[in-house]
């Protein structure tokens, strides 16, 4: 099966894969030179959604993420006009010891906006999310935080991470055209039905689904599938890493769907794009899906 090898994120078209940056400062050992051969290899790769955050960086240096990225796509010696650069505001992160905290409170999304405008070098957030729902504060008042952003000229596009499937109806209800994606984790390991009808909701709403994690986060990323046959048995077929597989299914679920995995190594970002060329047969992906989702309903009921 065919898949769309580009997607969209609200008006901007991107490449089907993305990549998730907070990995290139995240690993022990990275360097600037690594962060910018990987972020380079990722752009001659076609990738086109660059996933951030304030609090992304090493442990105890948040906003060092933003700073790399930034300076990375500007060393690029080619065109970065049509990069899309996503932030995301409403976490902290305390260190050491390493501790997140939530502040969903309109003055500091504000003043986090603001933050990240000046990390990255621009006058305005293209893409602004929401990183995760701070119960102590009500959701509509933070969805208003963030409209008051784009009200005001800071930021052009409103995404939501984390979120449930009535928070997703909240959000789209408040914003609007201003929502134009959600992010939330799927992996083999989390694709149970509530991930799963959040996606459906993000298509039926015509919002892109920006899938985190989709090895089951960095720690997990080496043997993600390995219990899964059909997985296993495709990846040997085609002669490609279970990664590859993994997002060829990703791809395959829905249109609207982004996955943006993490990758500090230019050979995991080169790897991950070539998901888009690896045409699965329908029995194939039947075959994972169905596995999948029965792995997911057991270990529900565990
Ligand atoms: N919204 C949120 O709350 C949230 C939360 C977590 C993450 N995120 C975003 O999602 C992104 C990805 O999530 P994640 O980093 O947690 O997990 P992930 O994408 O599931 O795993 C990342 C790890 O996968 C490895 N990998 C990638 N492609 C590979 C390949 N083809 N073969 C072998 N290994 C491969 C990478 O290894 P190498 O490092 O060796 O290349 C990396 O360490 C983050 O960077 C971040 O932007 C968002």
């Amino acid at each position: 099966m065919t898949v769309d090898t580009h997607r969209r994120i609200g008006d901007v078209e991107v490449g089907a894969i993305g990549l998730g940056a907070m990995t290139i400062t995240q690993v022990d050992g990275w360097t600037r030179a690594g962060a910018e051969r990987t972020i380079h290899a990722a752009l001659d790769a076609g990738v086109r959604y660059f996933d951030t955050a304030d609090t992304y960086g090493p442990p105890g240096r948040p906003g060092v993420n933003e700073g790399v990225l930034a300076d990375c796509l500007a060393s690029y010696p080619g065109s970065t006009e049509d990069v899309l650069v996503g932030t995301k505001g409403g976490h902290l992160r305390f260190g050491p010891p390493d501790t997140w905290w939530l502040d969903g409170r309109p003055e500091h999304l504000r003043k986090a906006a603001i933050a990240s405008m000046q990390r990255l070098g621009l006058d305005e957030l293209p893409f602004y999310q929401l990183h995760r729902p701070d119960p102590s504060v009500p959701f509509a008042e933070s969805l208003g935080g963030m409209a008051a952003l784009h009200s005001e000229g800071l930021v052009r596009r409103i995404g939501v991470s984390n979120v449930s499937y009535d928070q997703l109806s909240l959000a789209h209800h408040i914003l609007g055209d201003r929502l134009v994606a959600v992010q939330n984790p799927i992996a083999p390991d989390l694709a149970d039905p509530g991930t799963i009808g959040v996606l459906a909701h993000a298509a039926k709403l015509g919002l892109a689904f920006l899938a985190y994690s989709p090895f089951g986060g960095r720690l997990m990323a080496k043997s993600a599938g390995t219990h899964l046959d059909a997985l296993n048995t495709a990846a040997e077929r085609h002669g490609v890493s279970r990664h590859r597989v993994v997002l060829a299914w990703l791809l395959a679920l829905s249109p609207v769907l982004i996955p943006i995995p993490g990758a500090s190594r230019p050979e995991s970002i080169r790897d991950n794009v070539a998901a888009t060329r690896l045409e699965l047969s329908r029995n194939e992906l039947q075959d994972i899906h169905r596995e999948i989702t029965l792995a997911n309903a057991y270990q529900e009921k565990q």
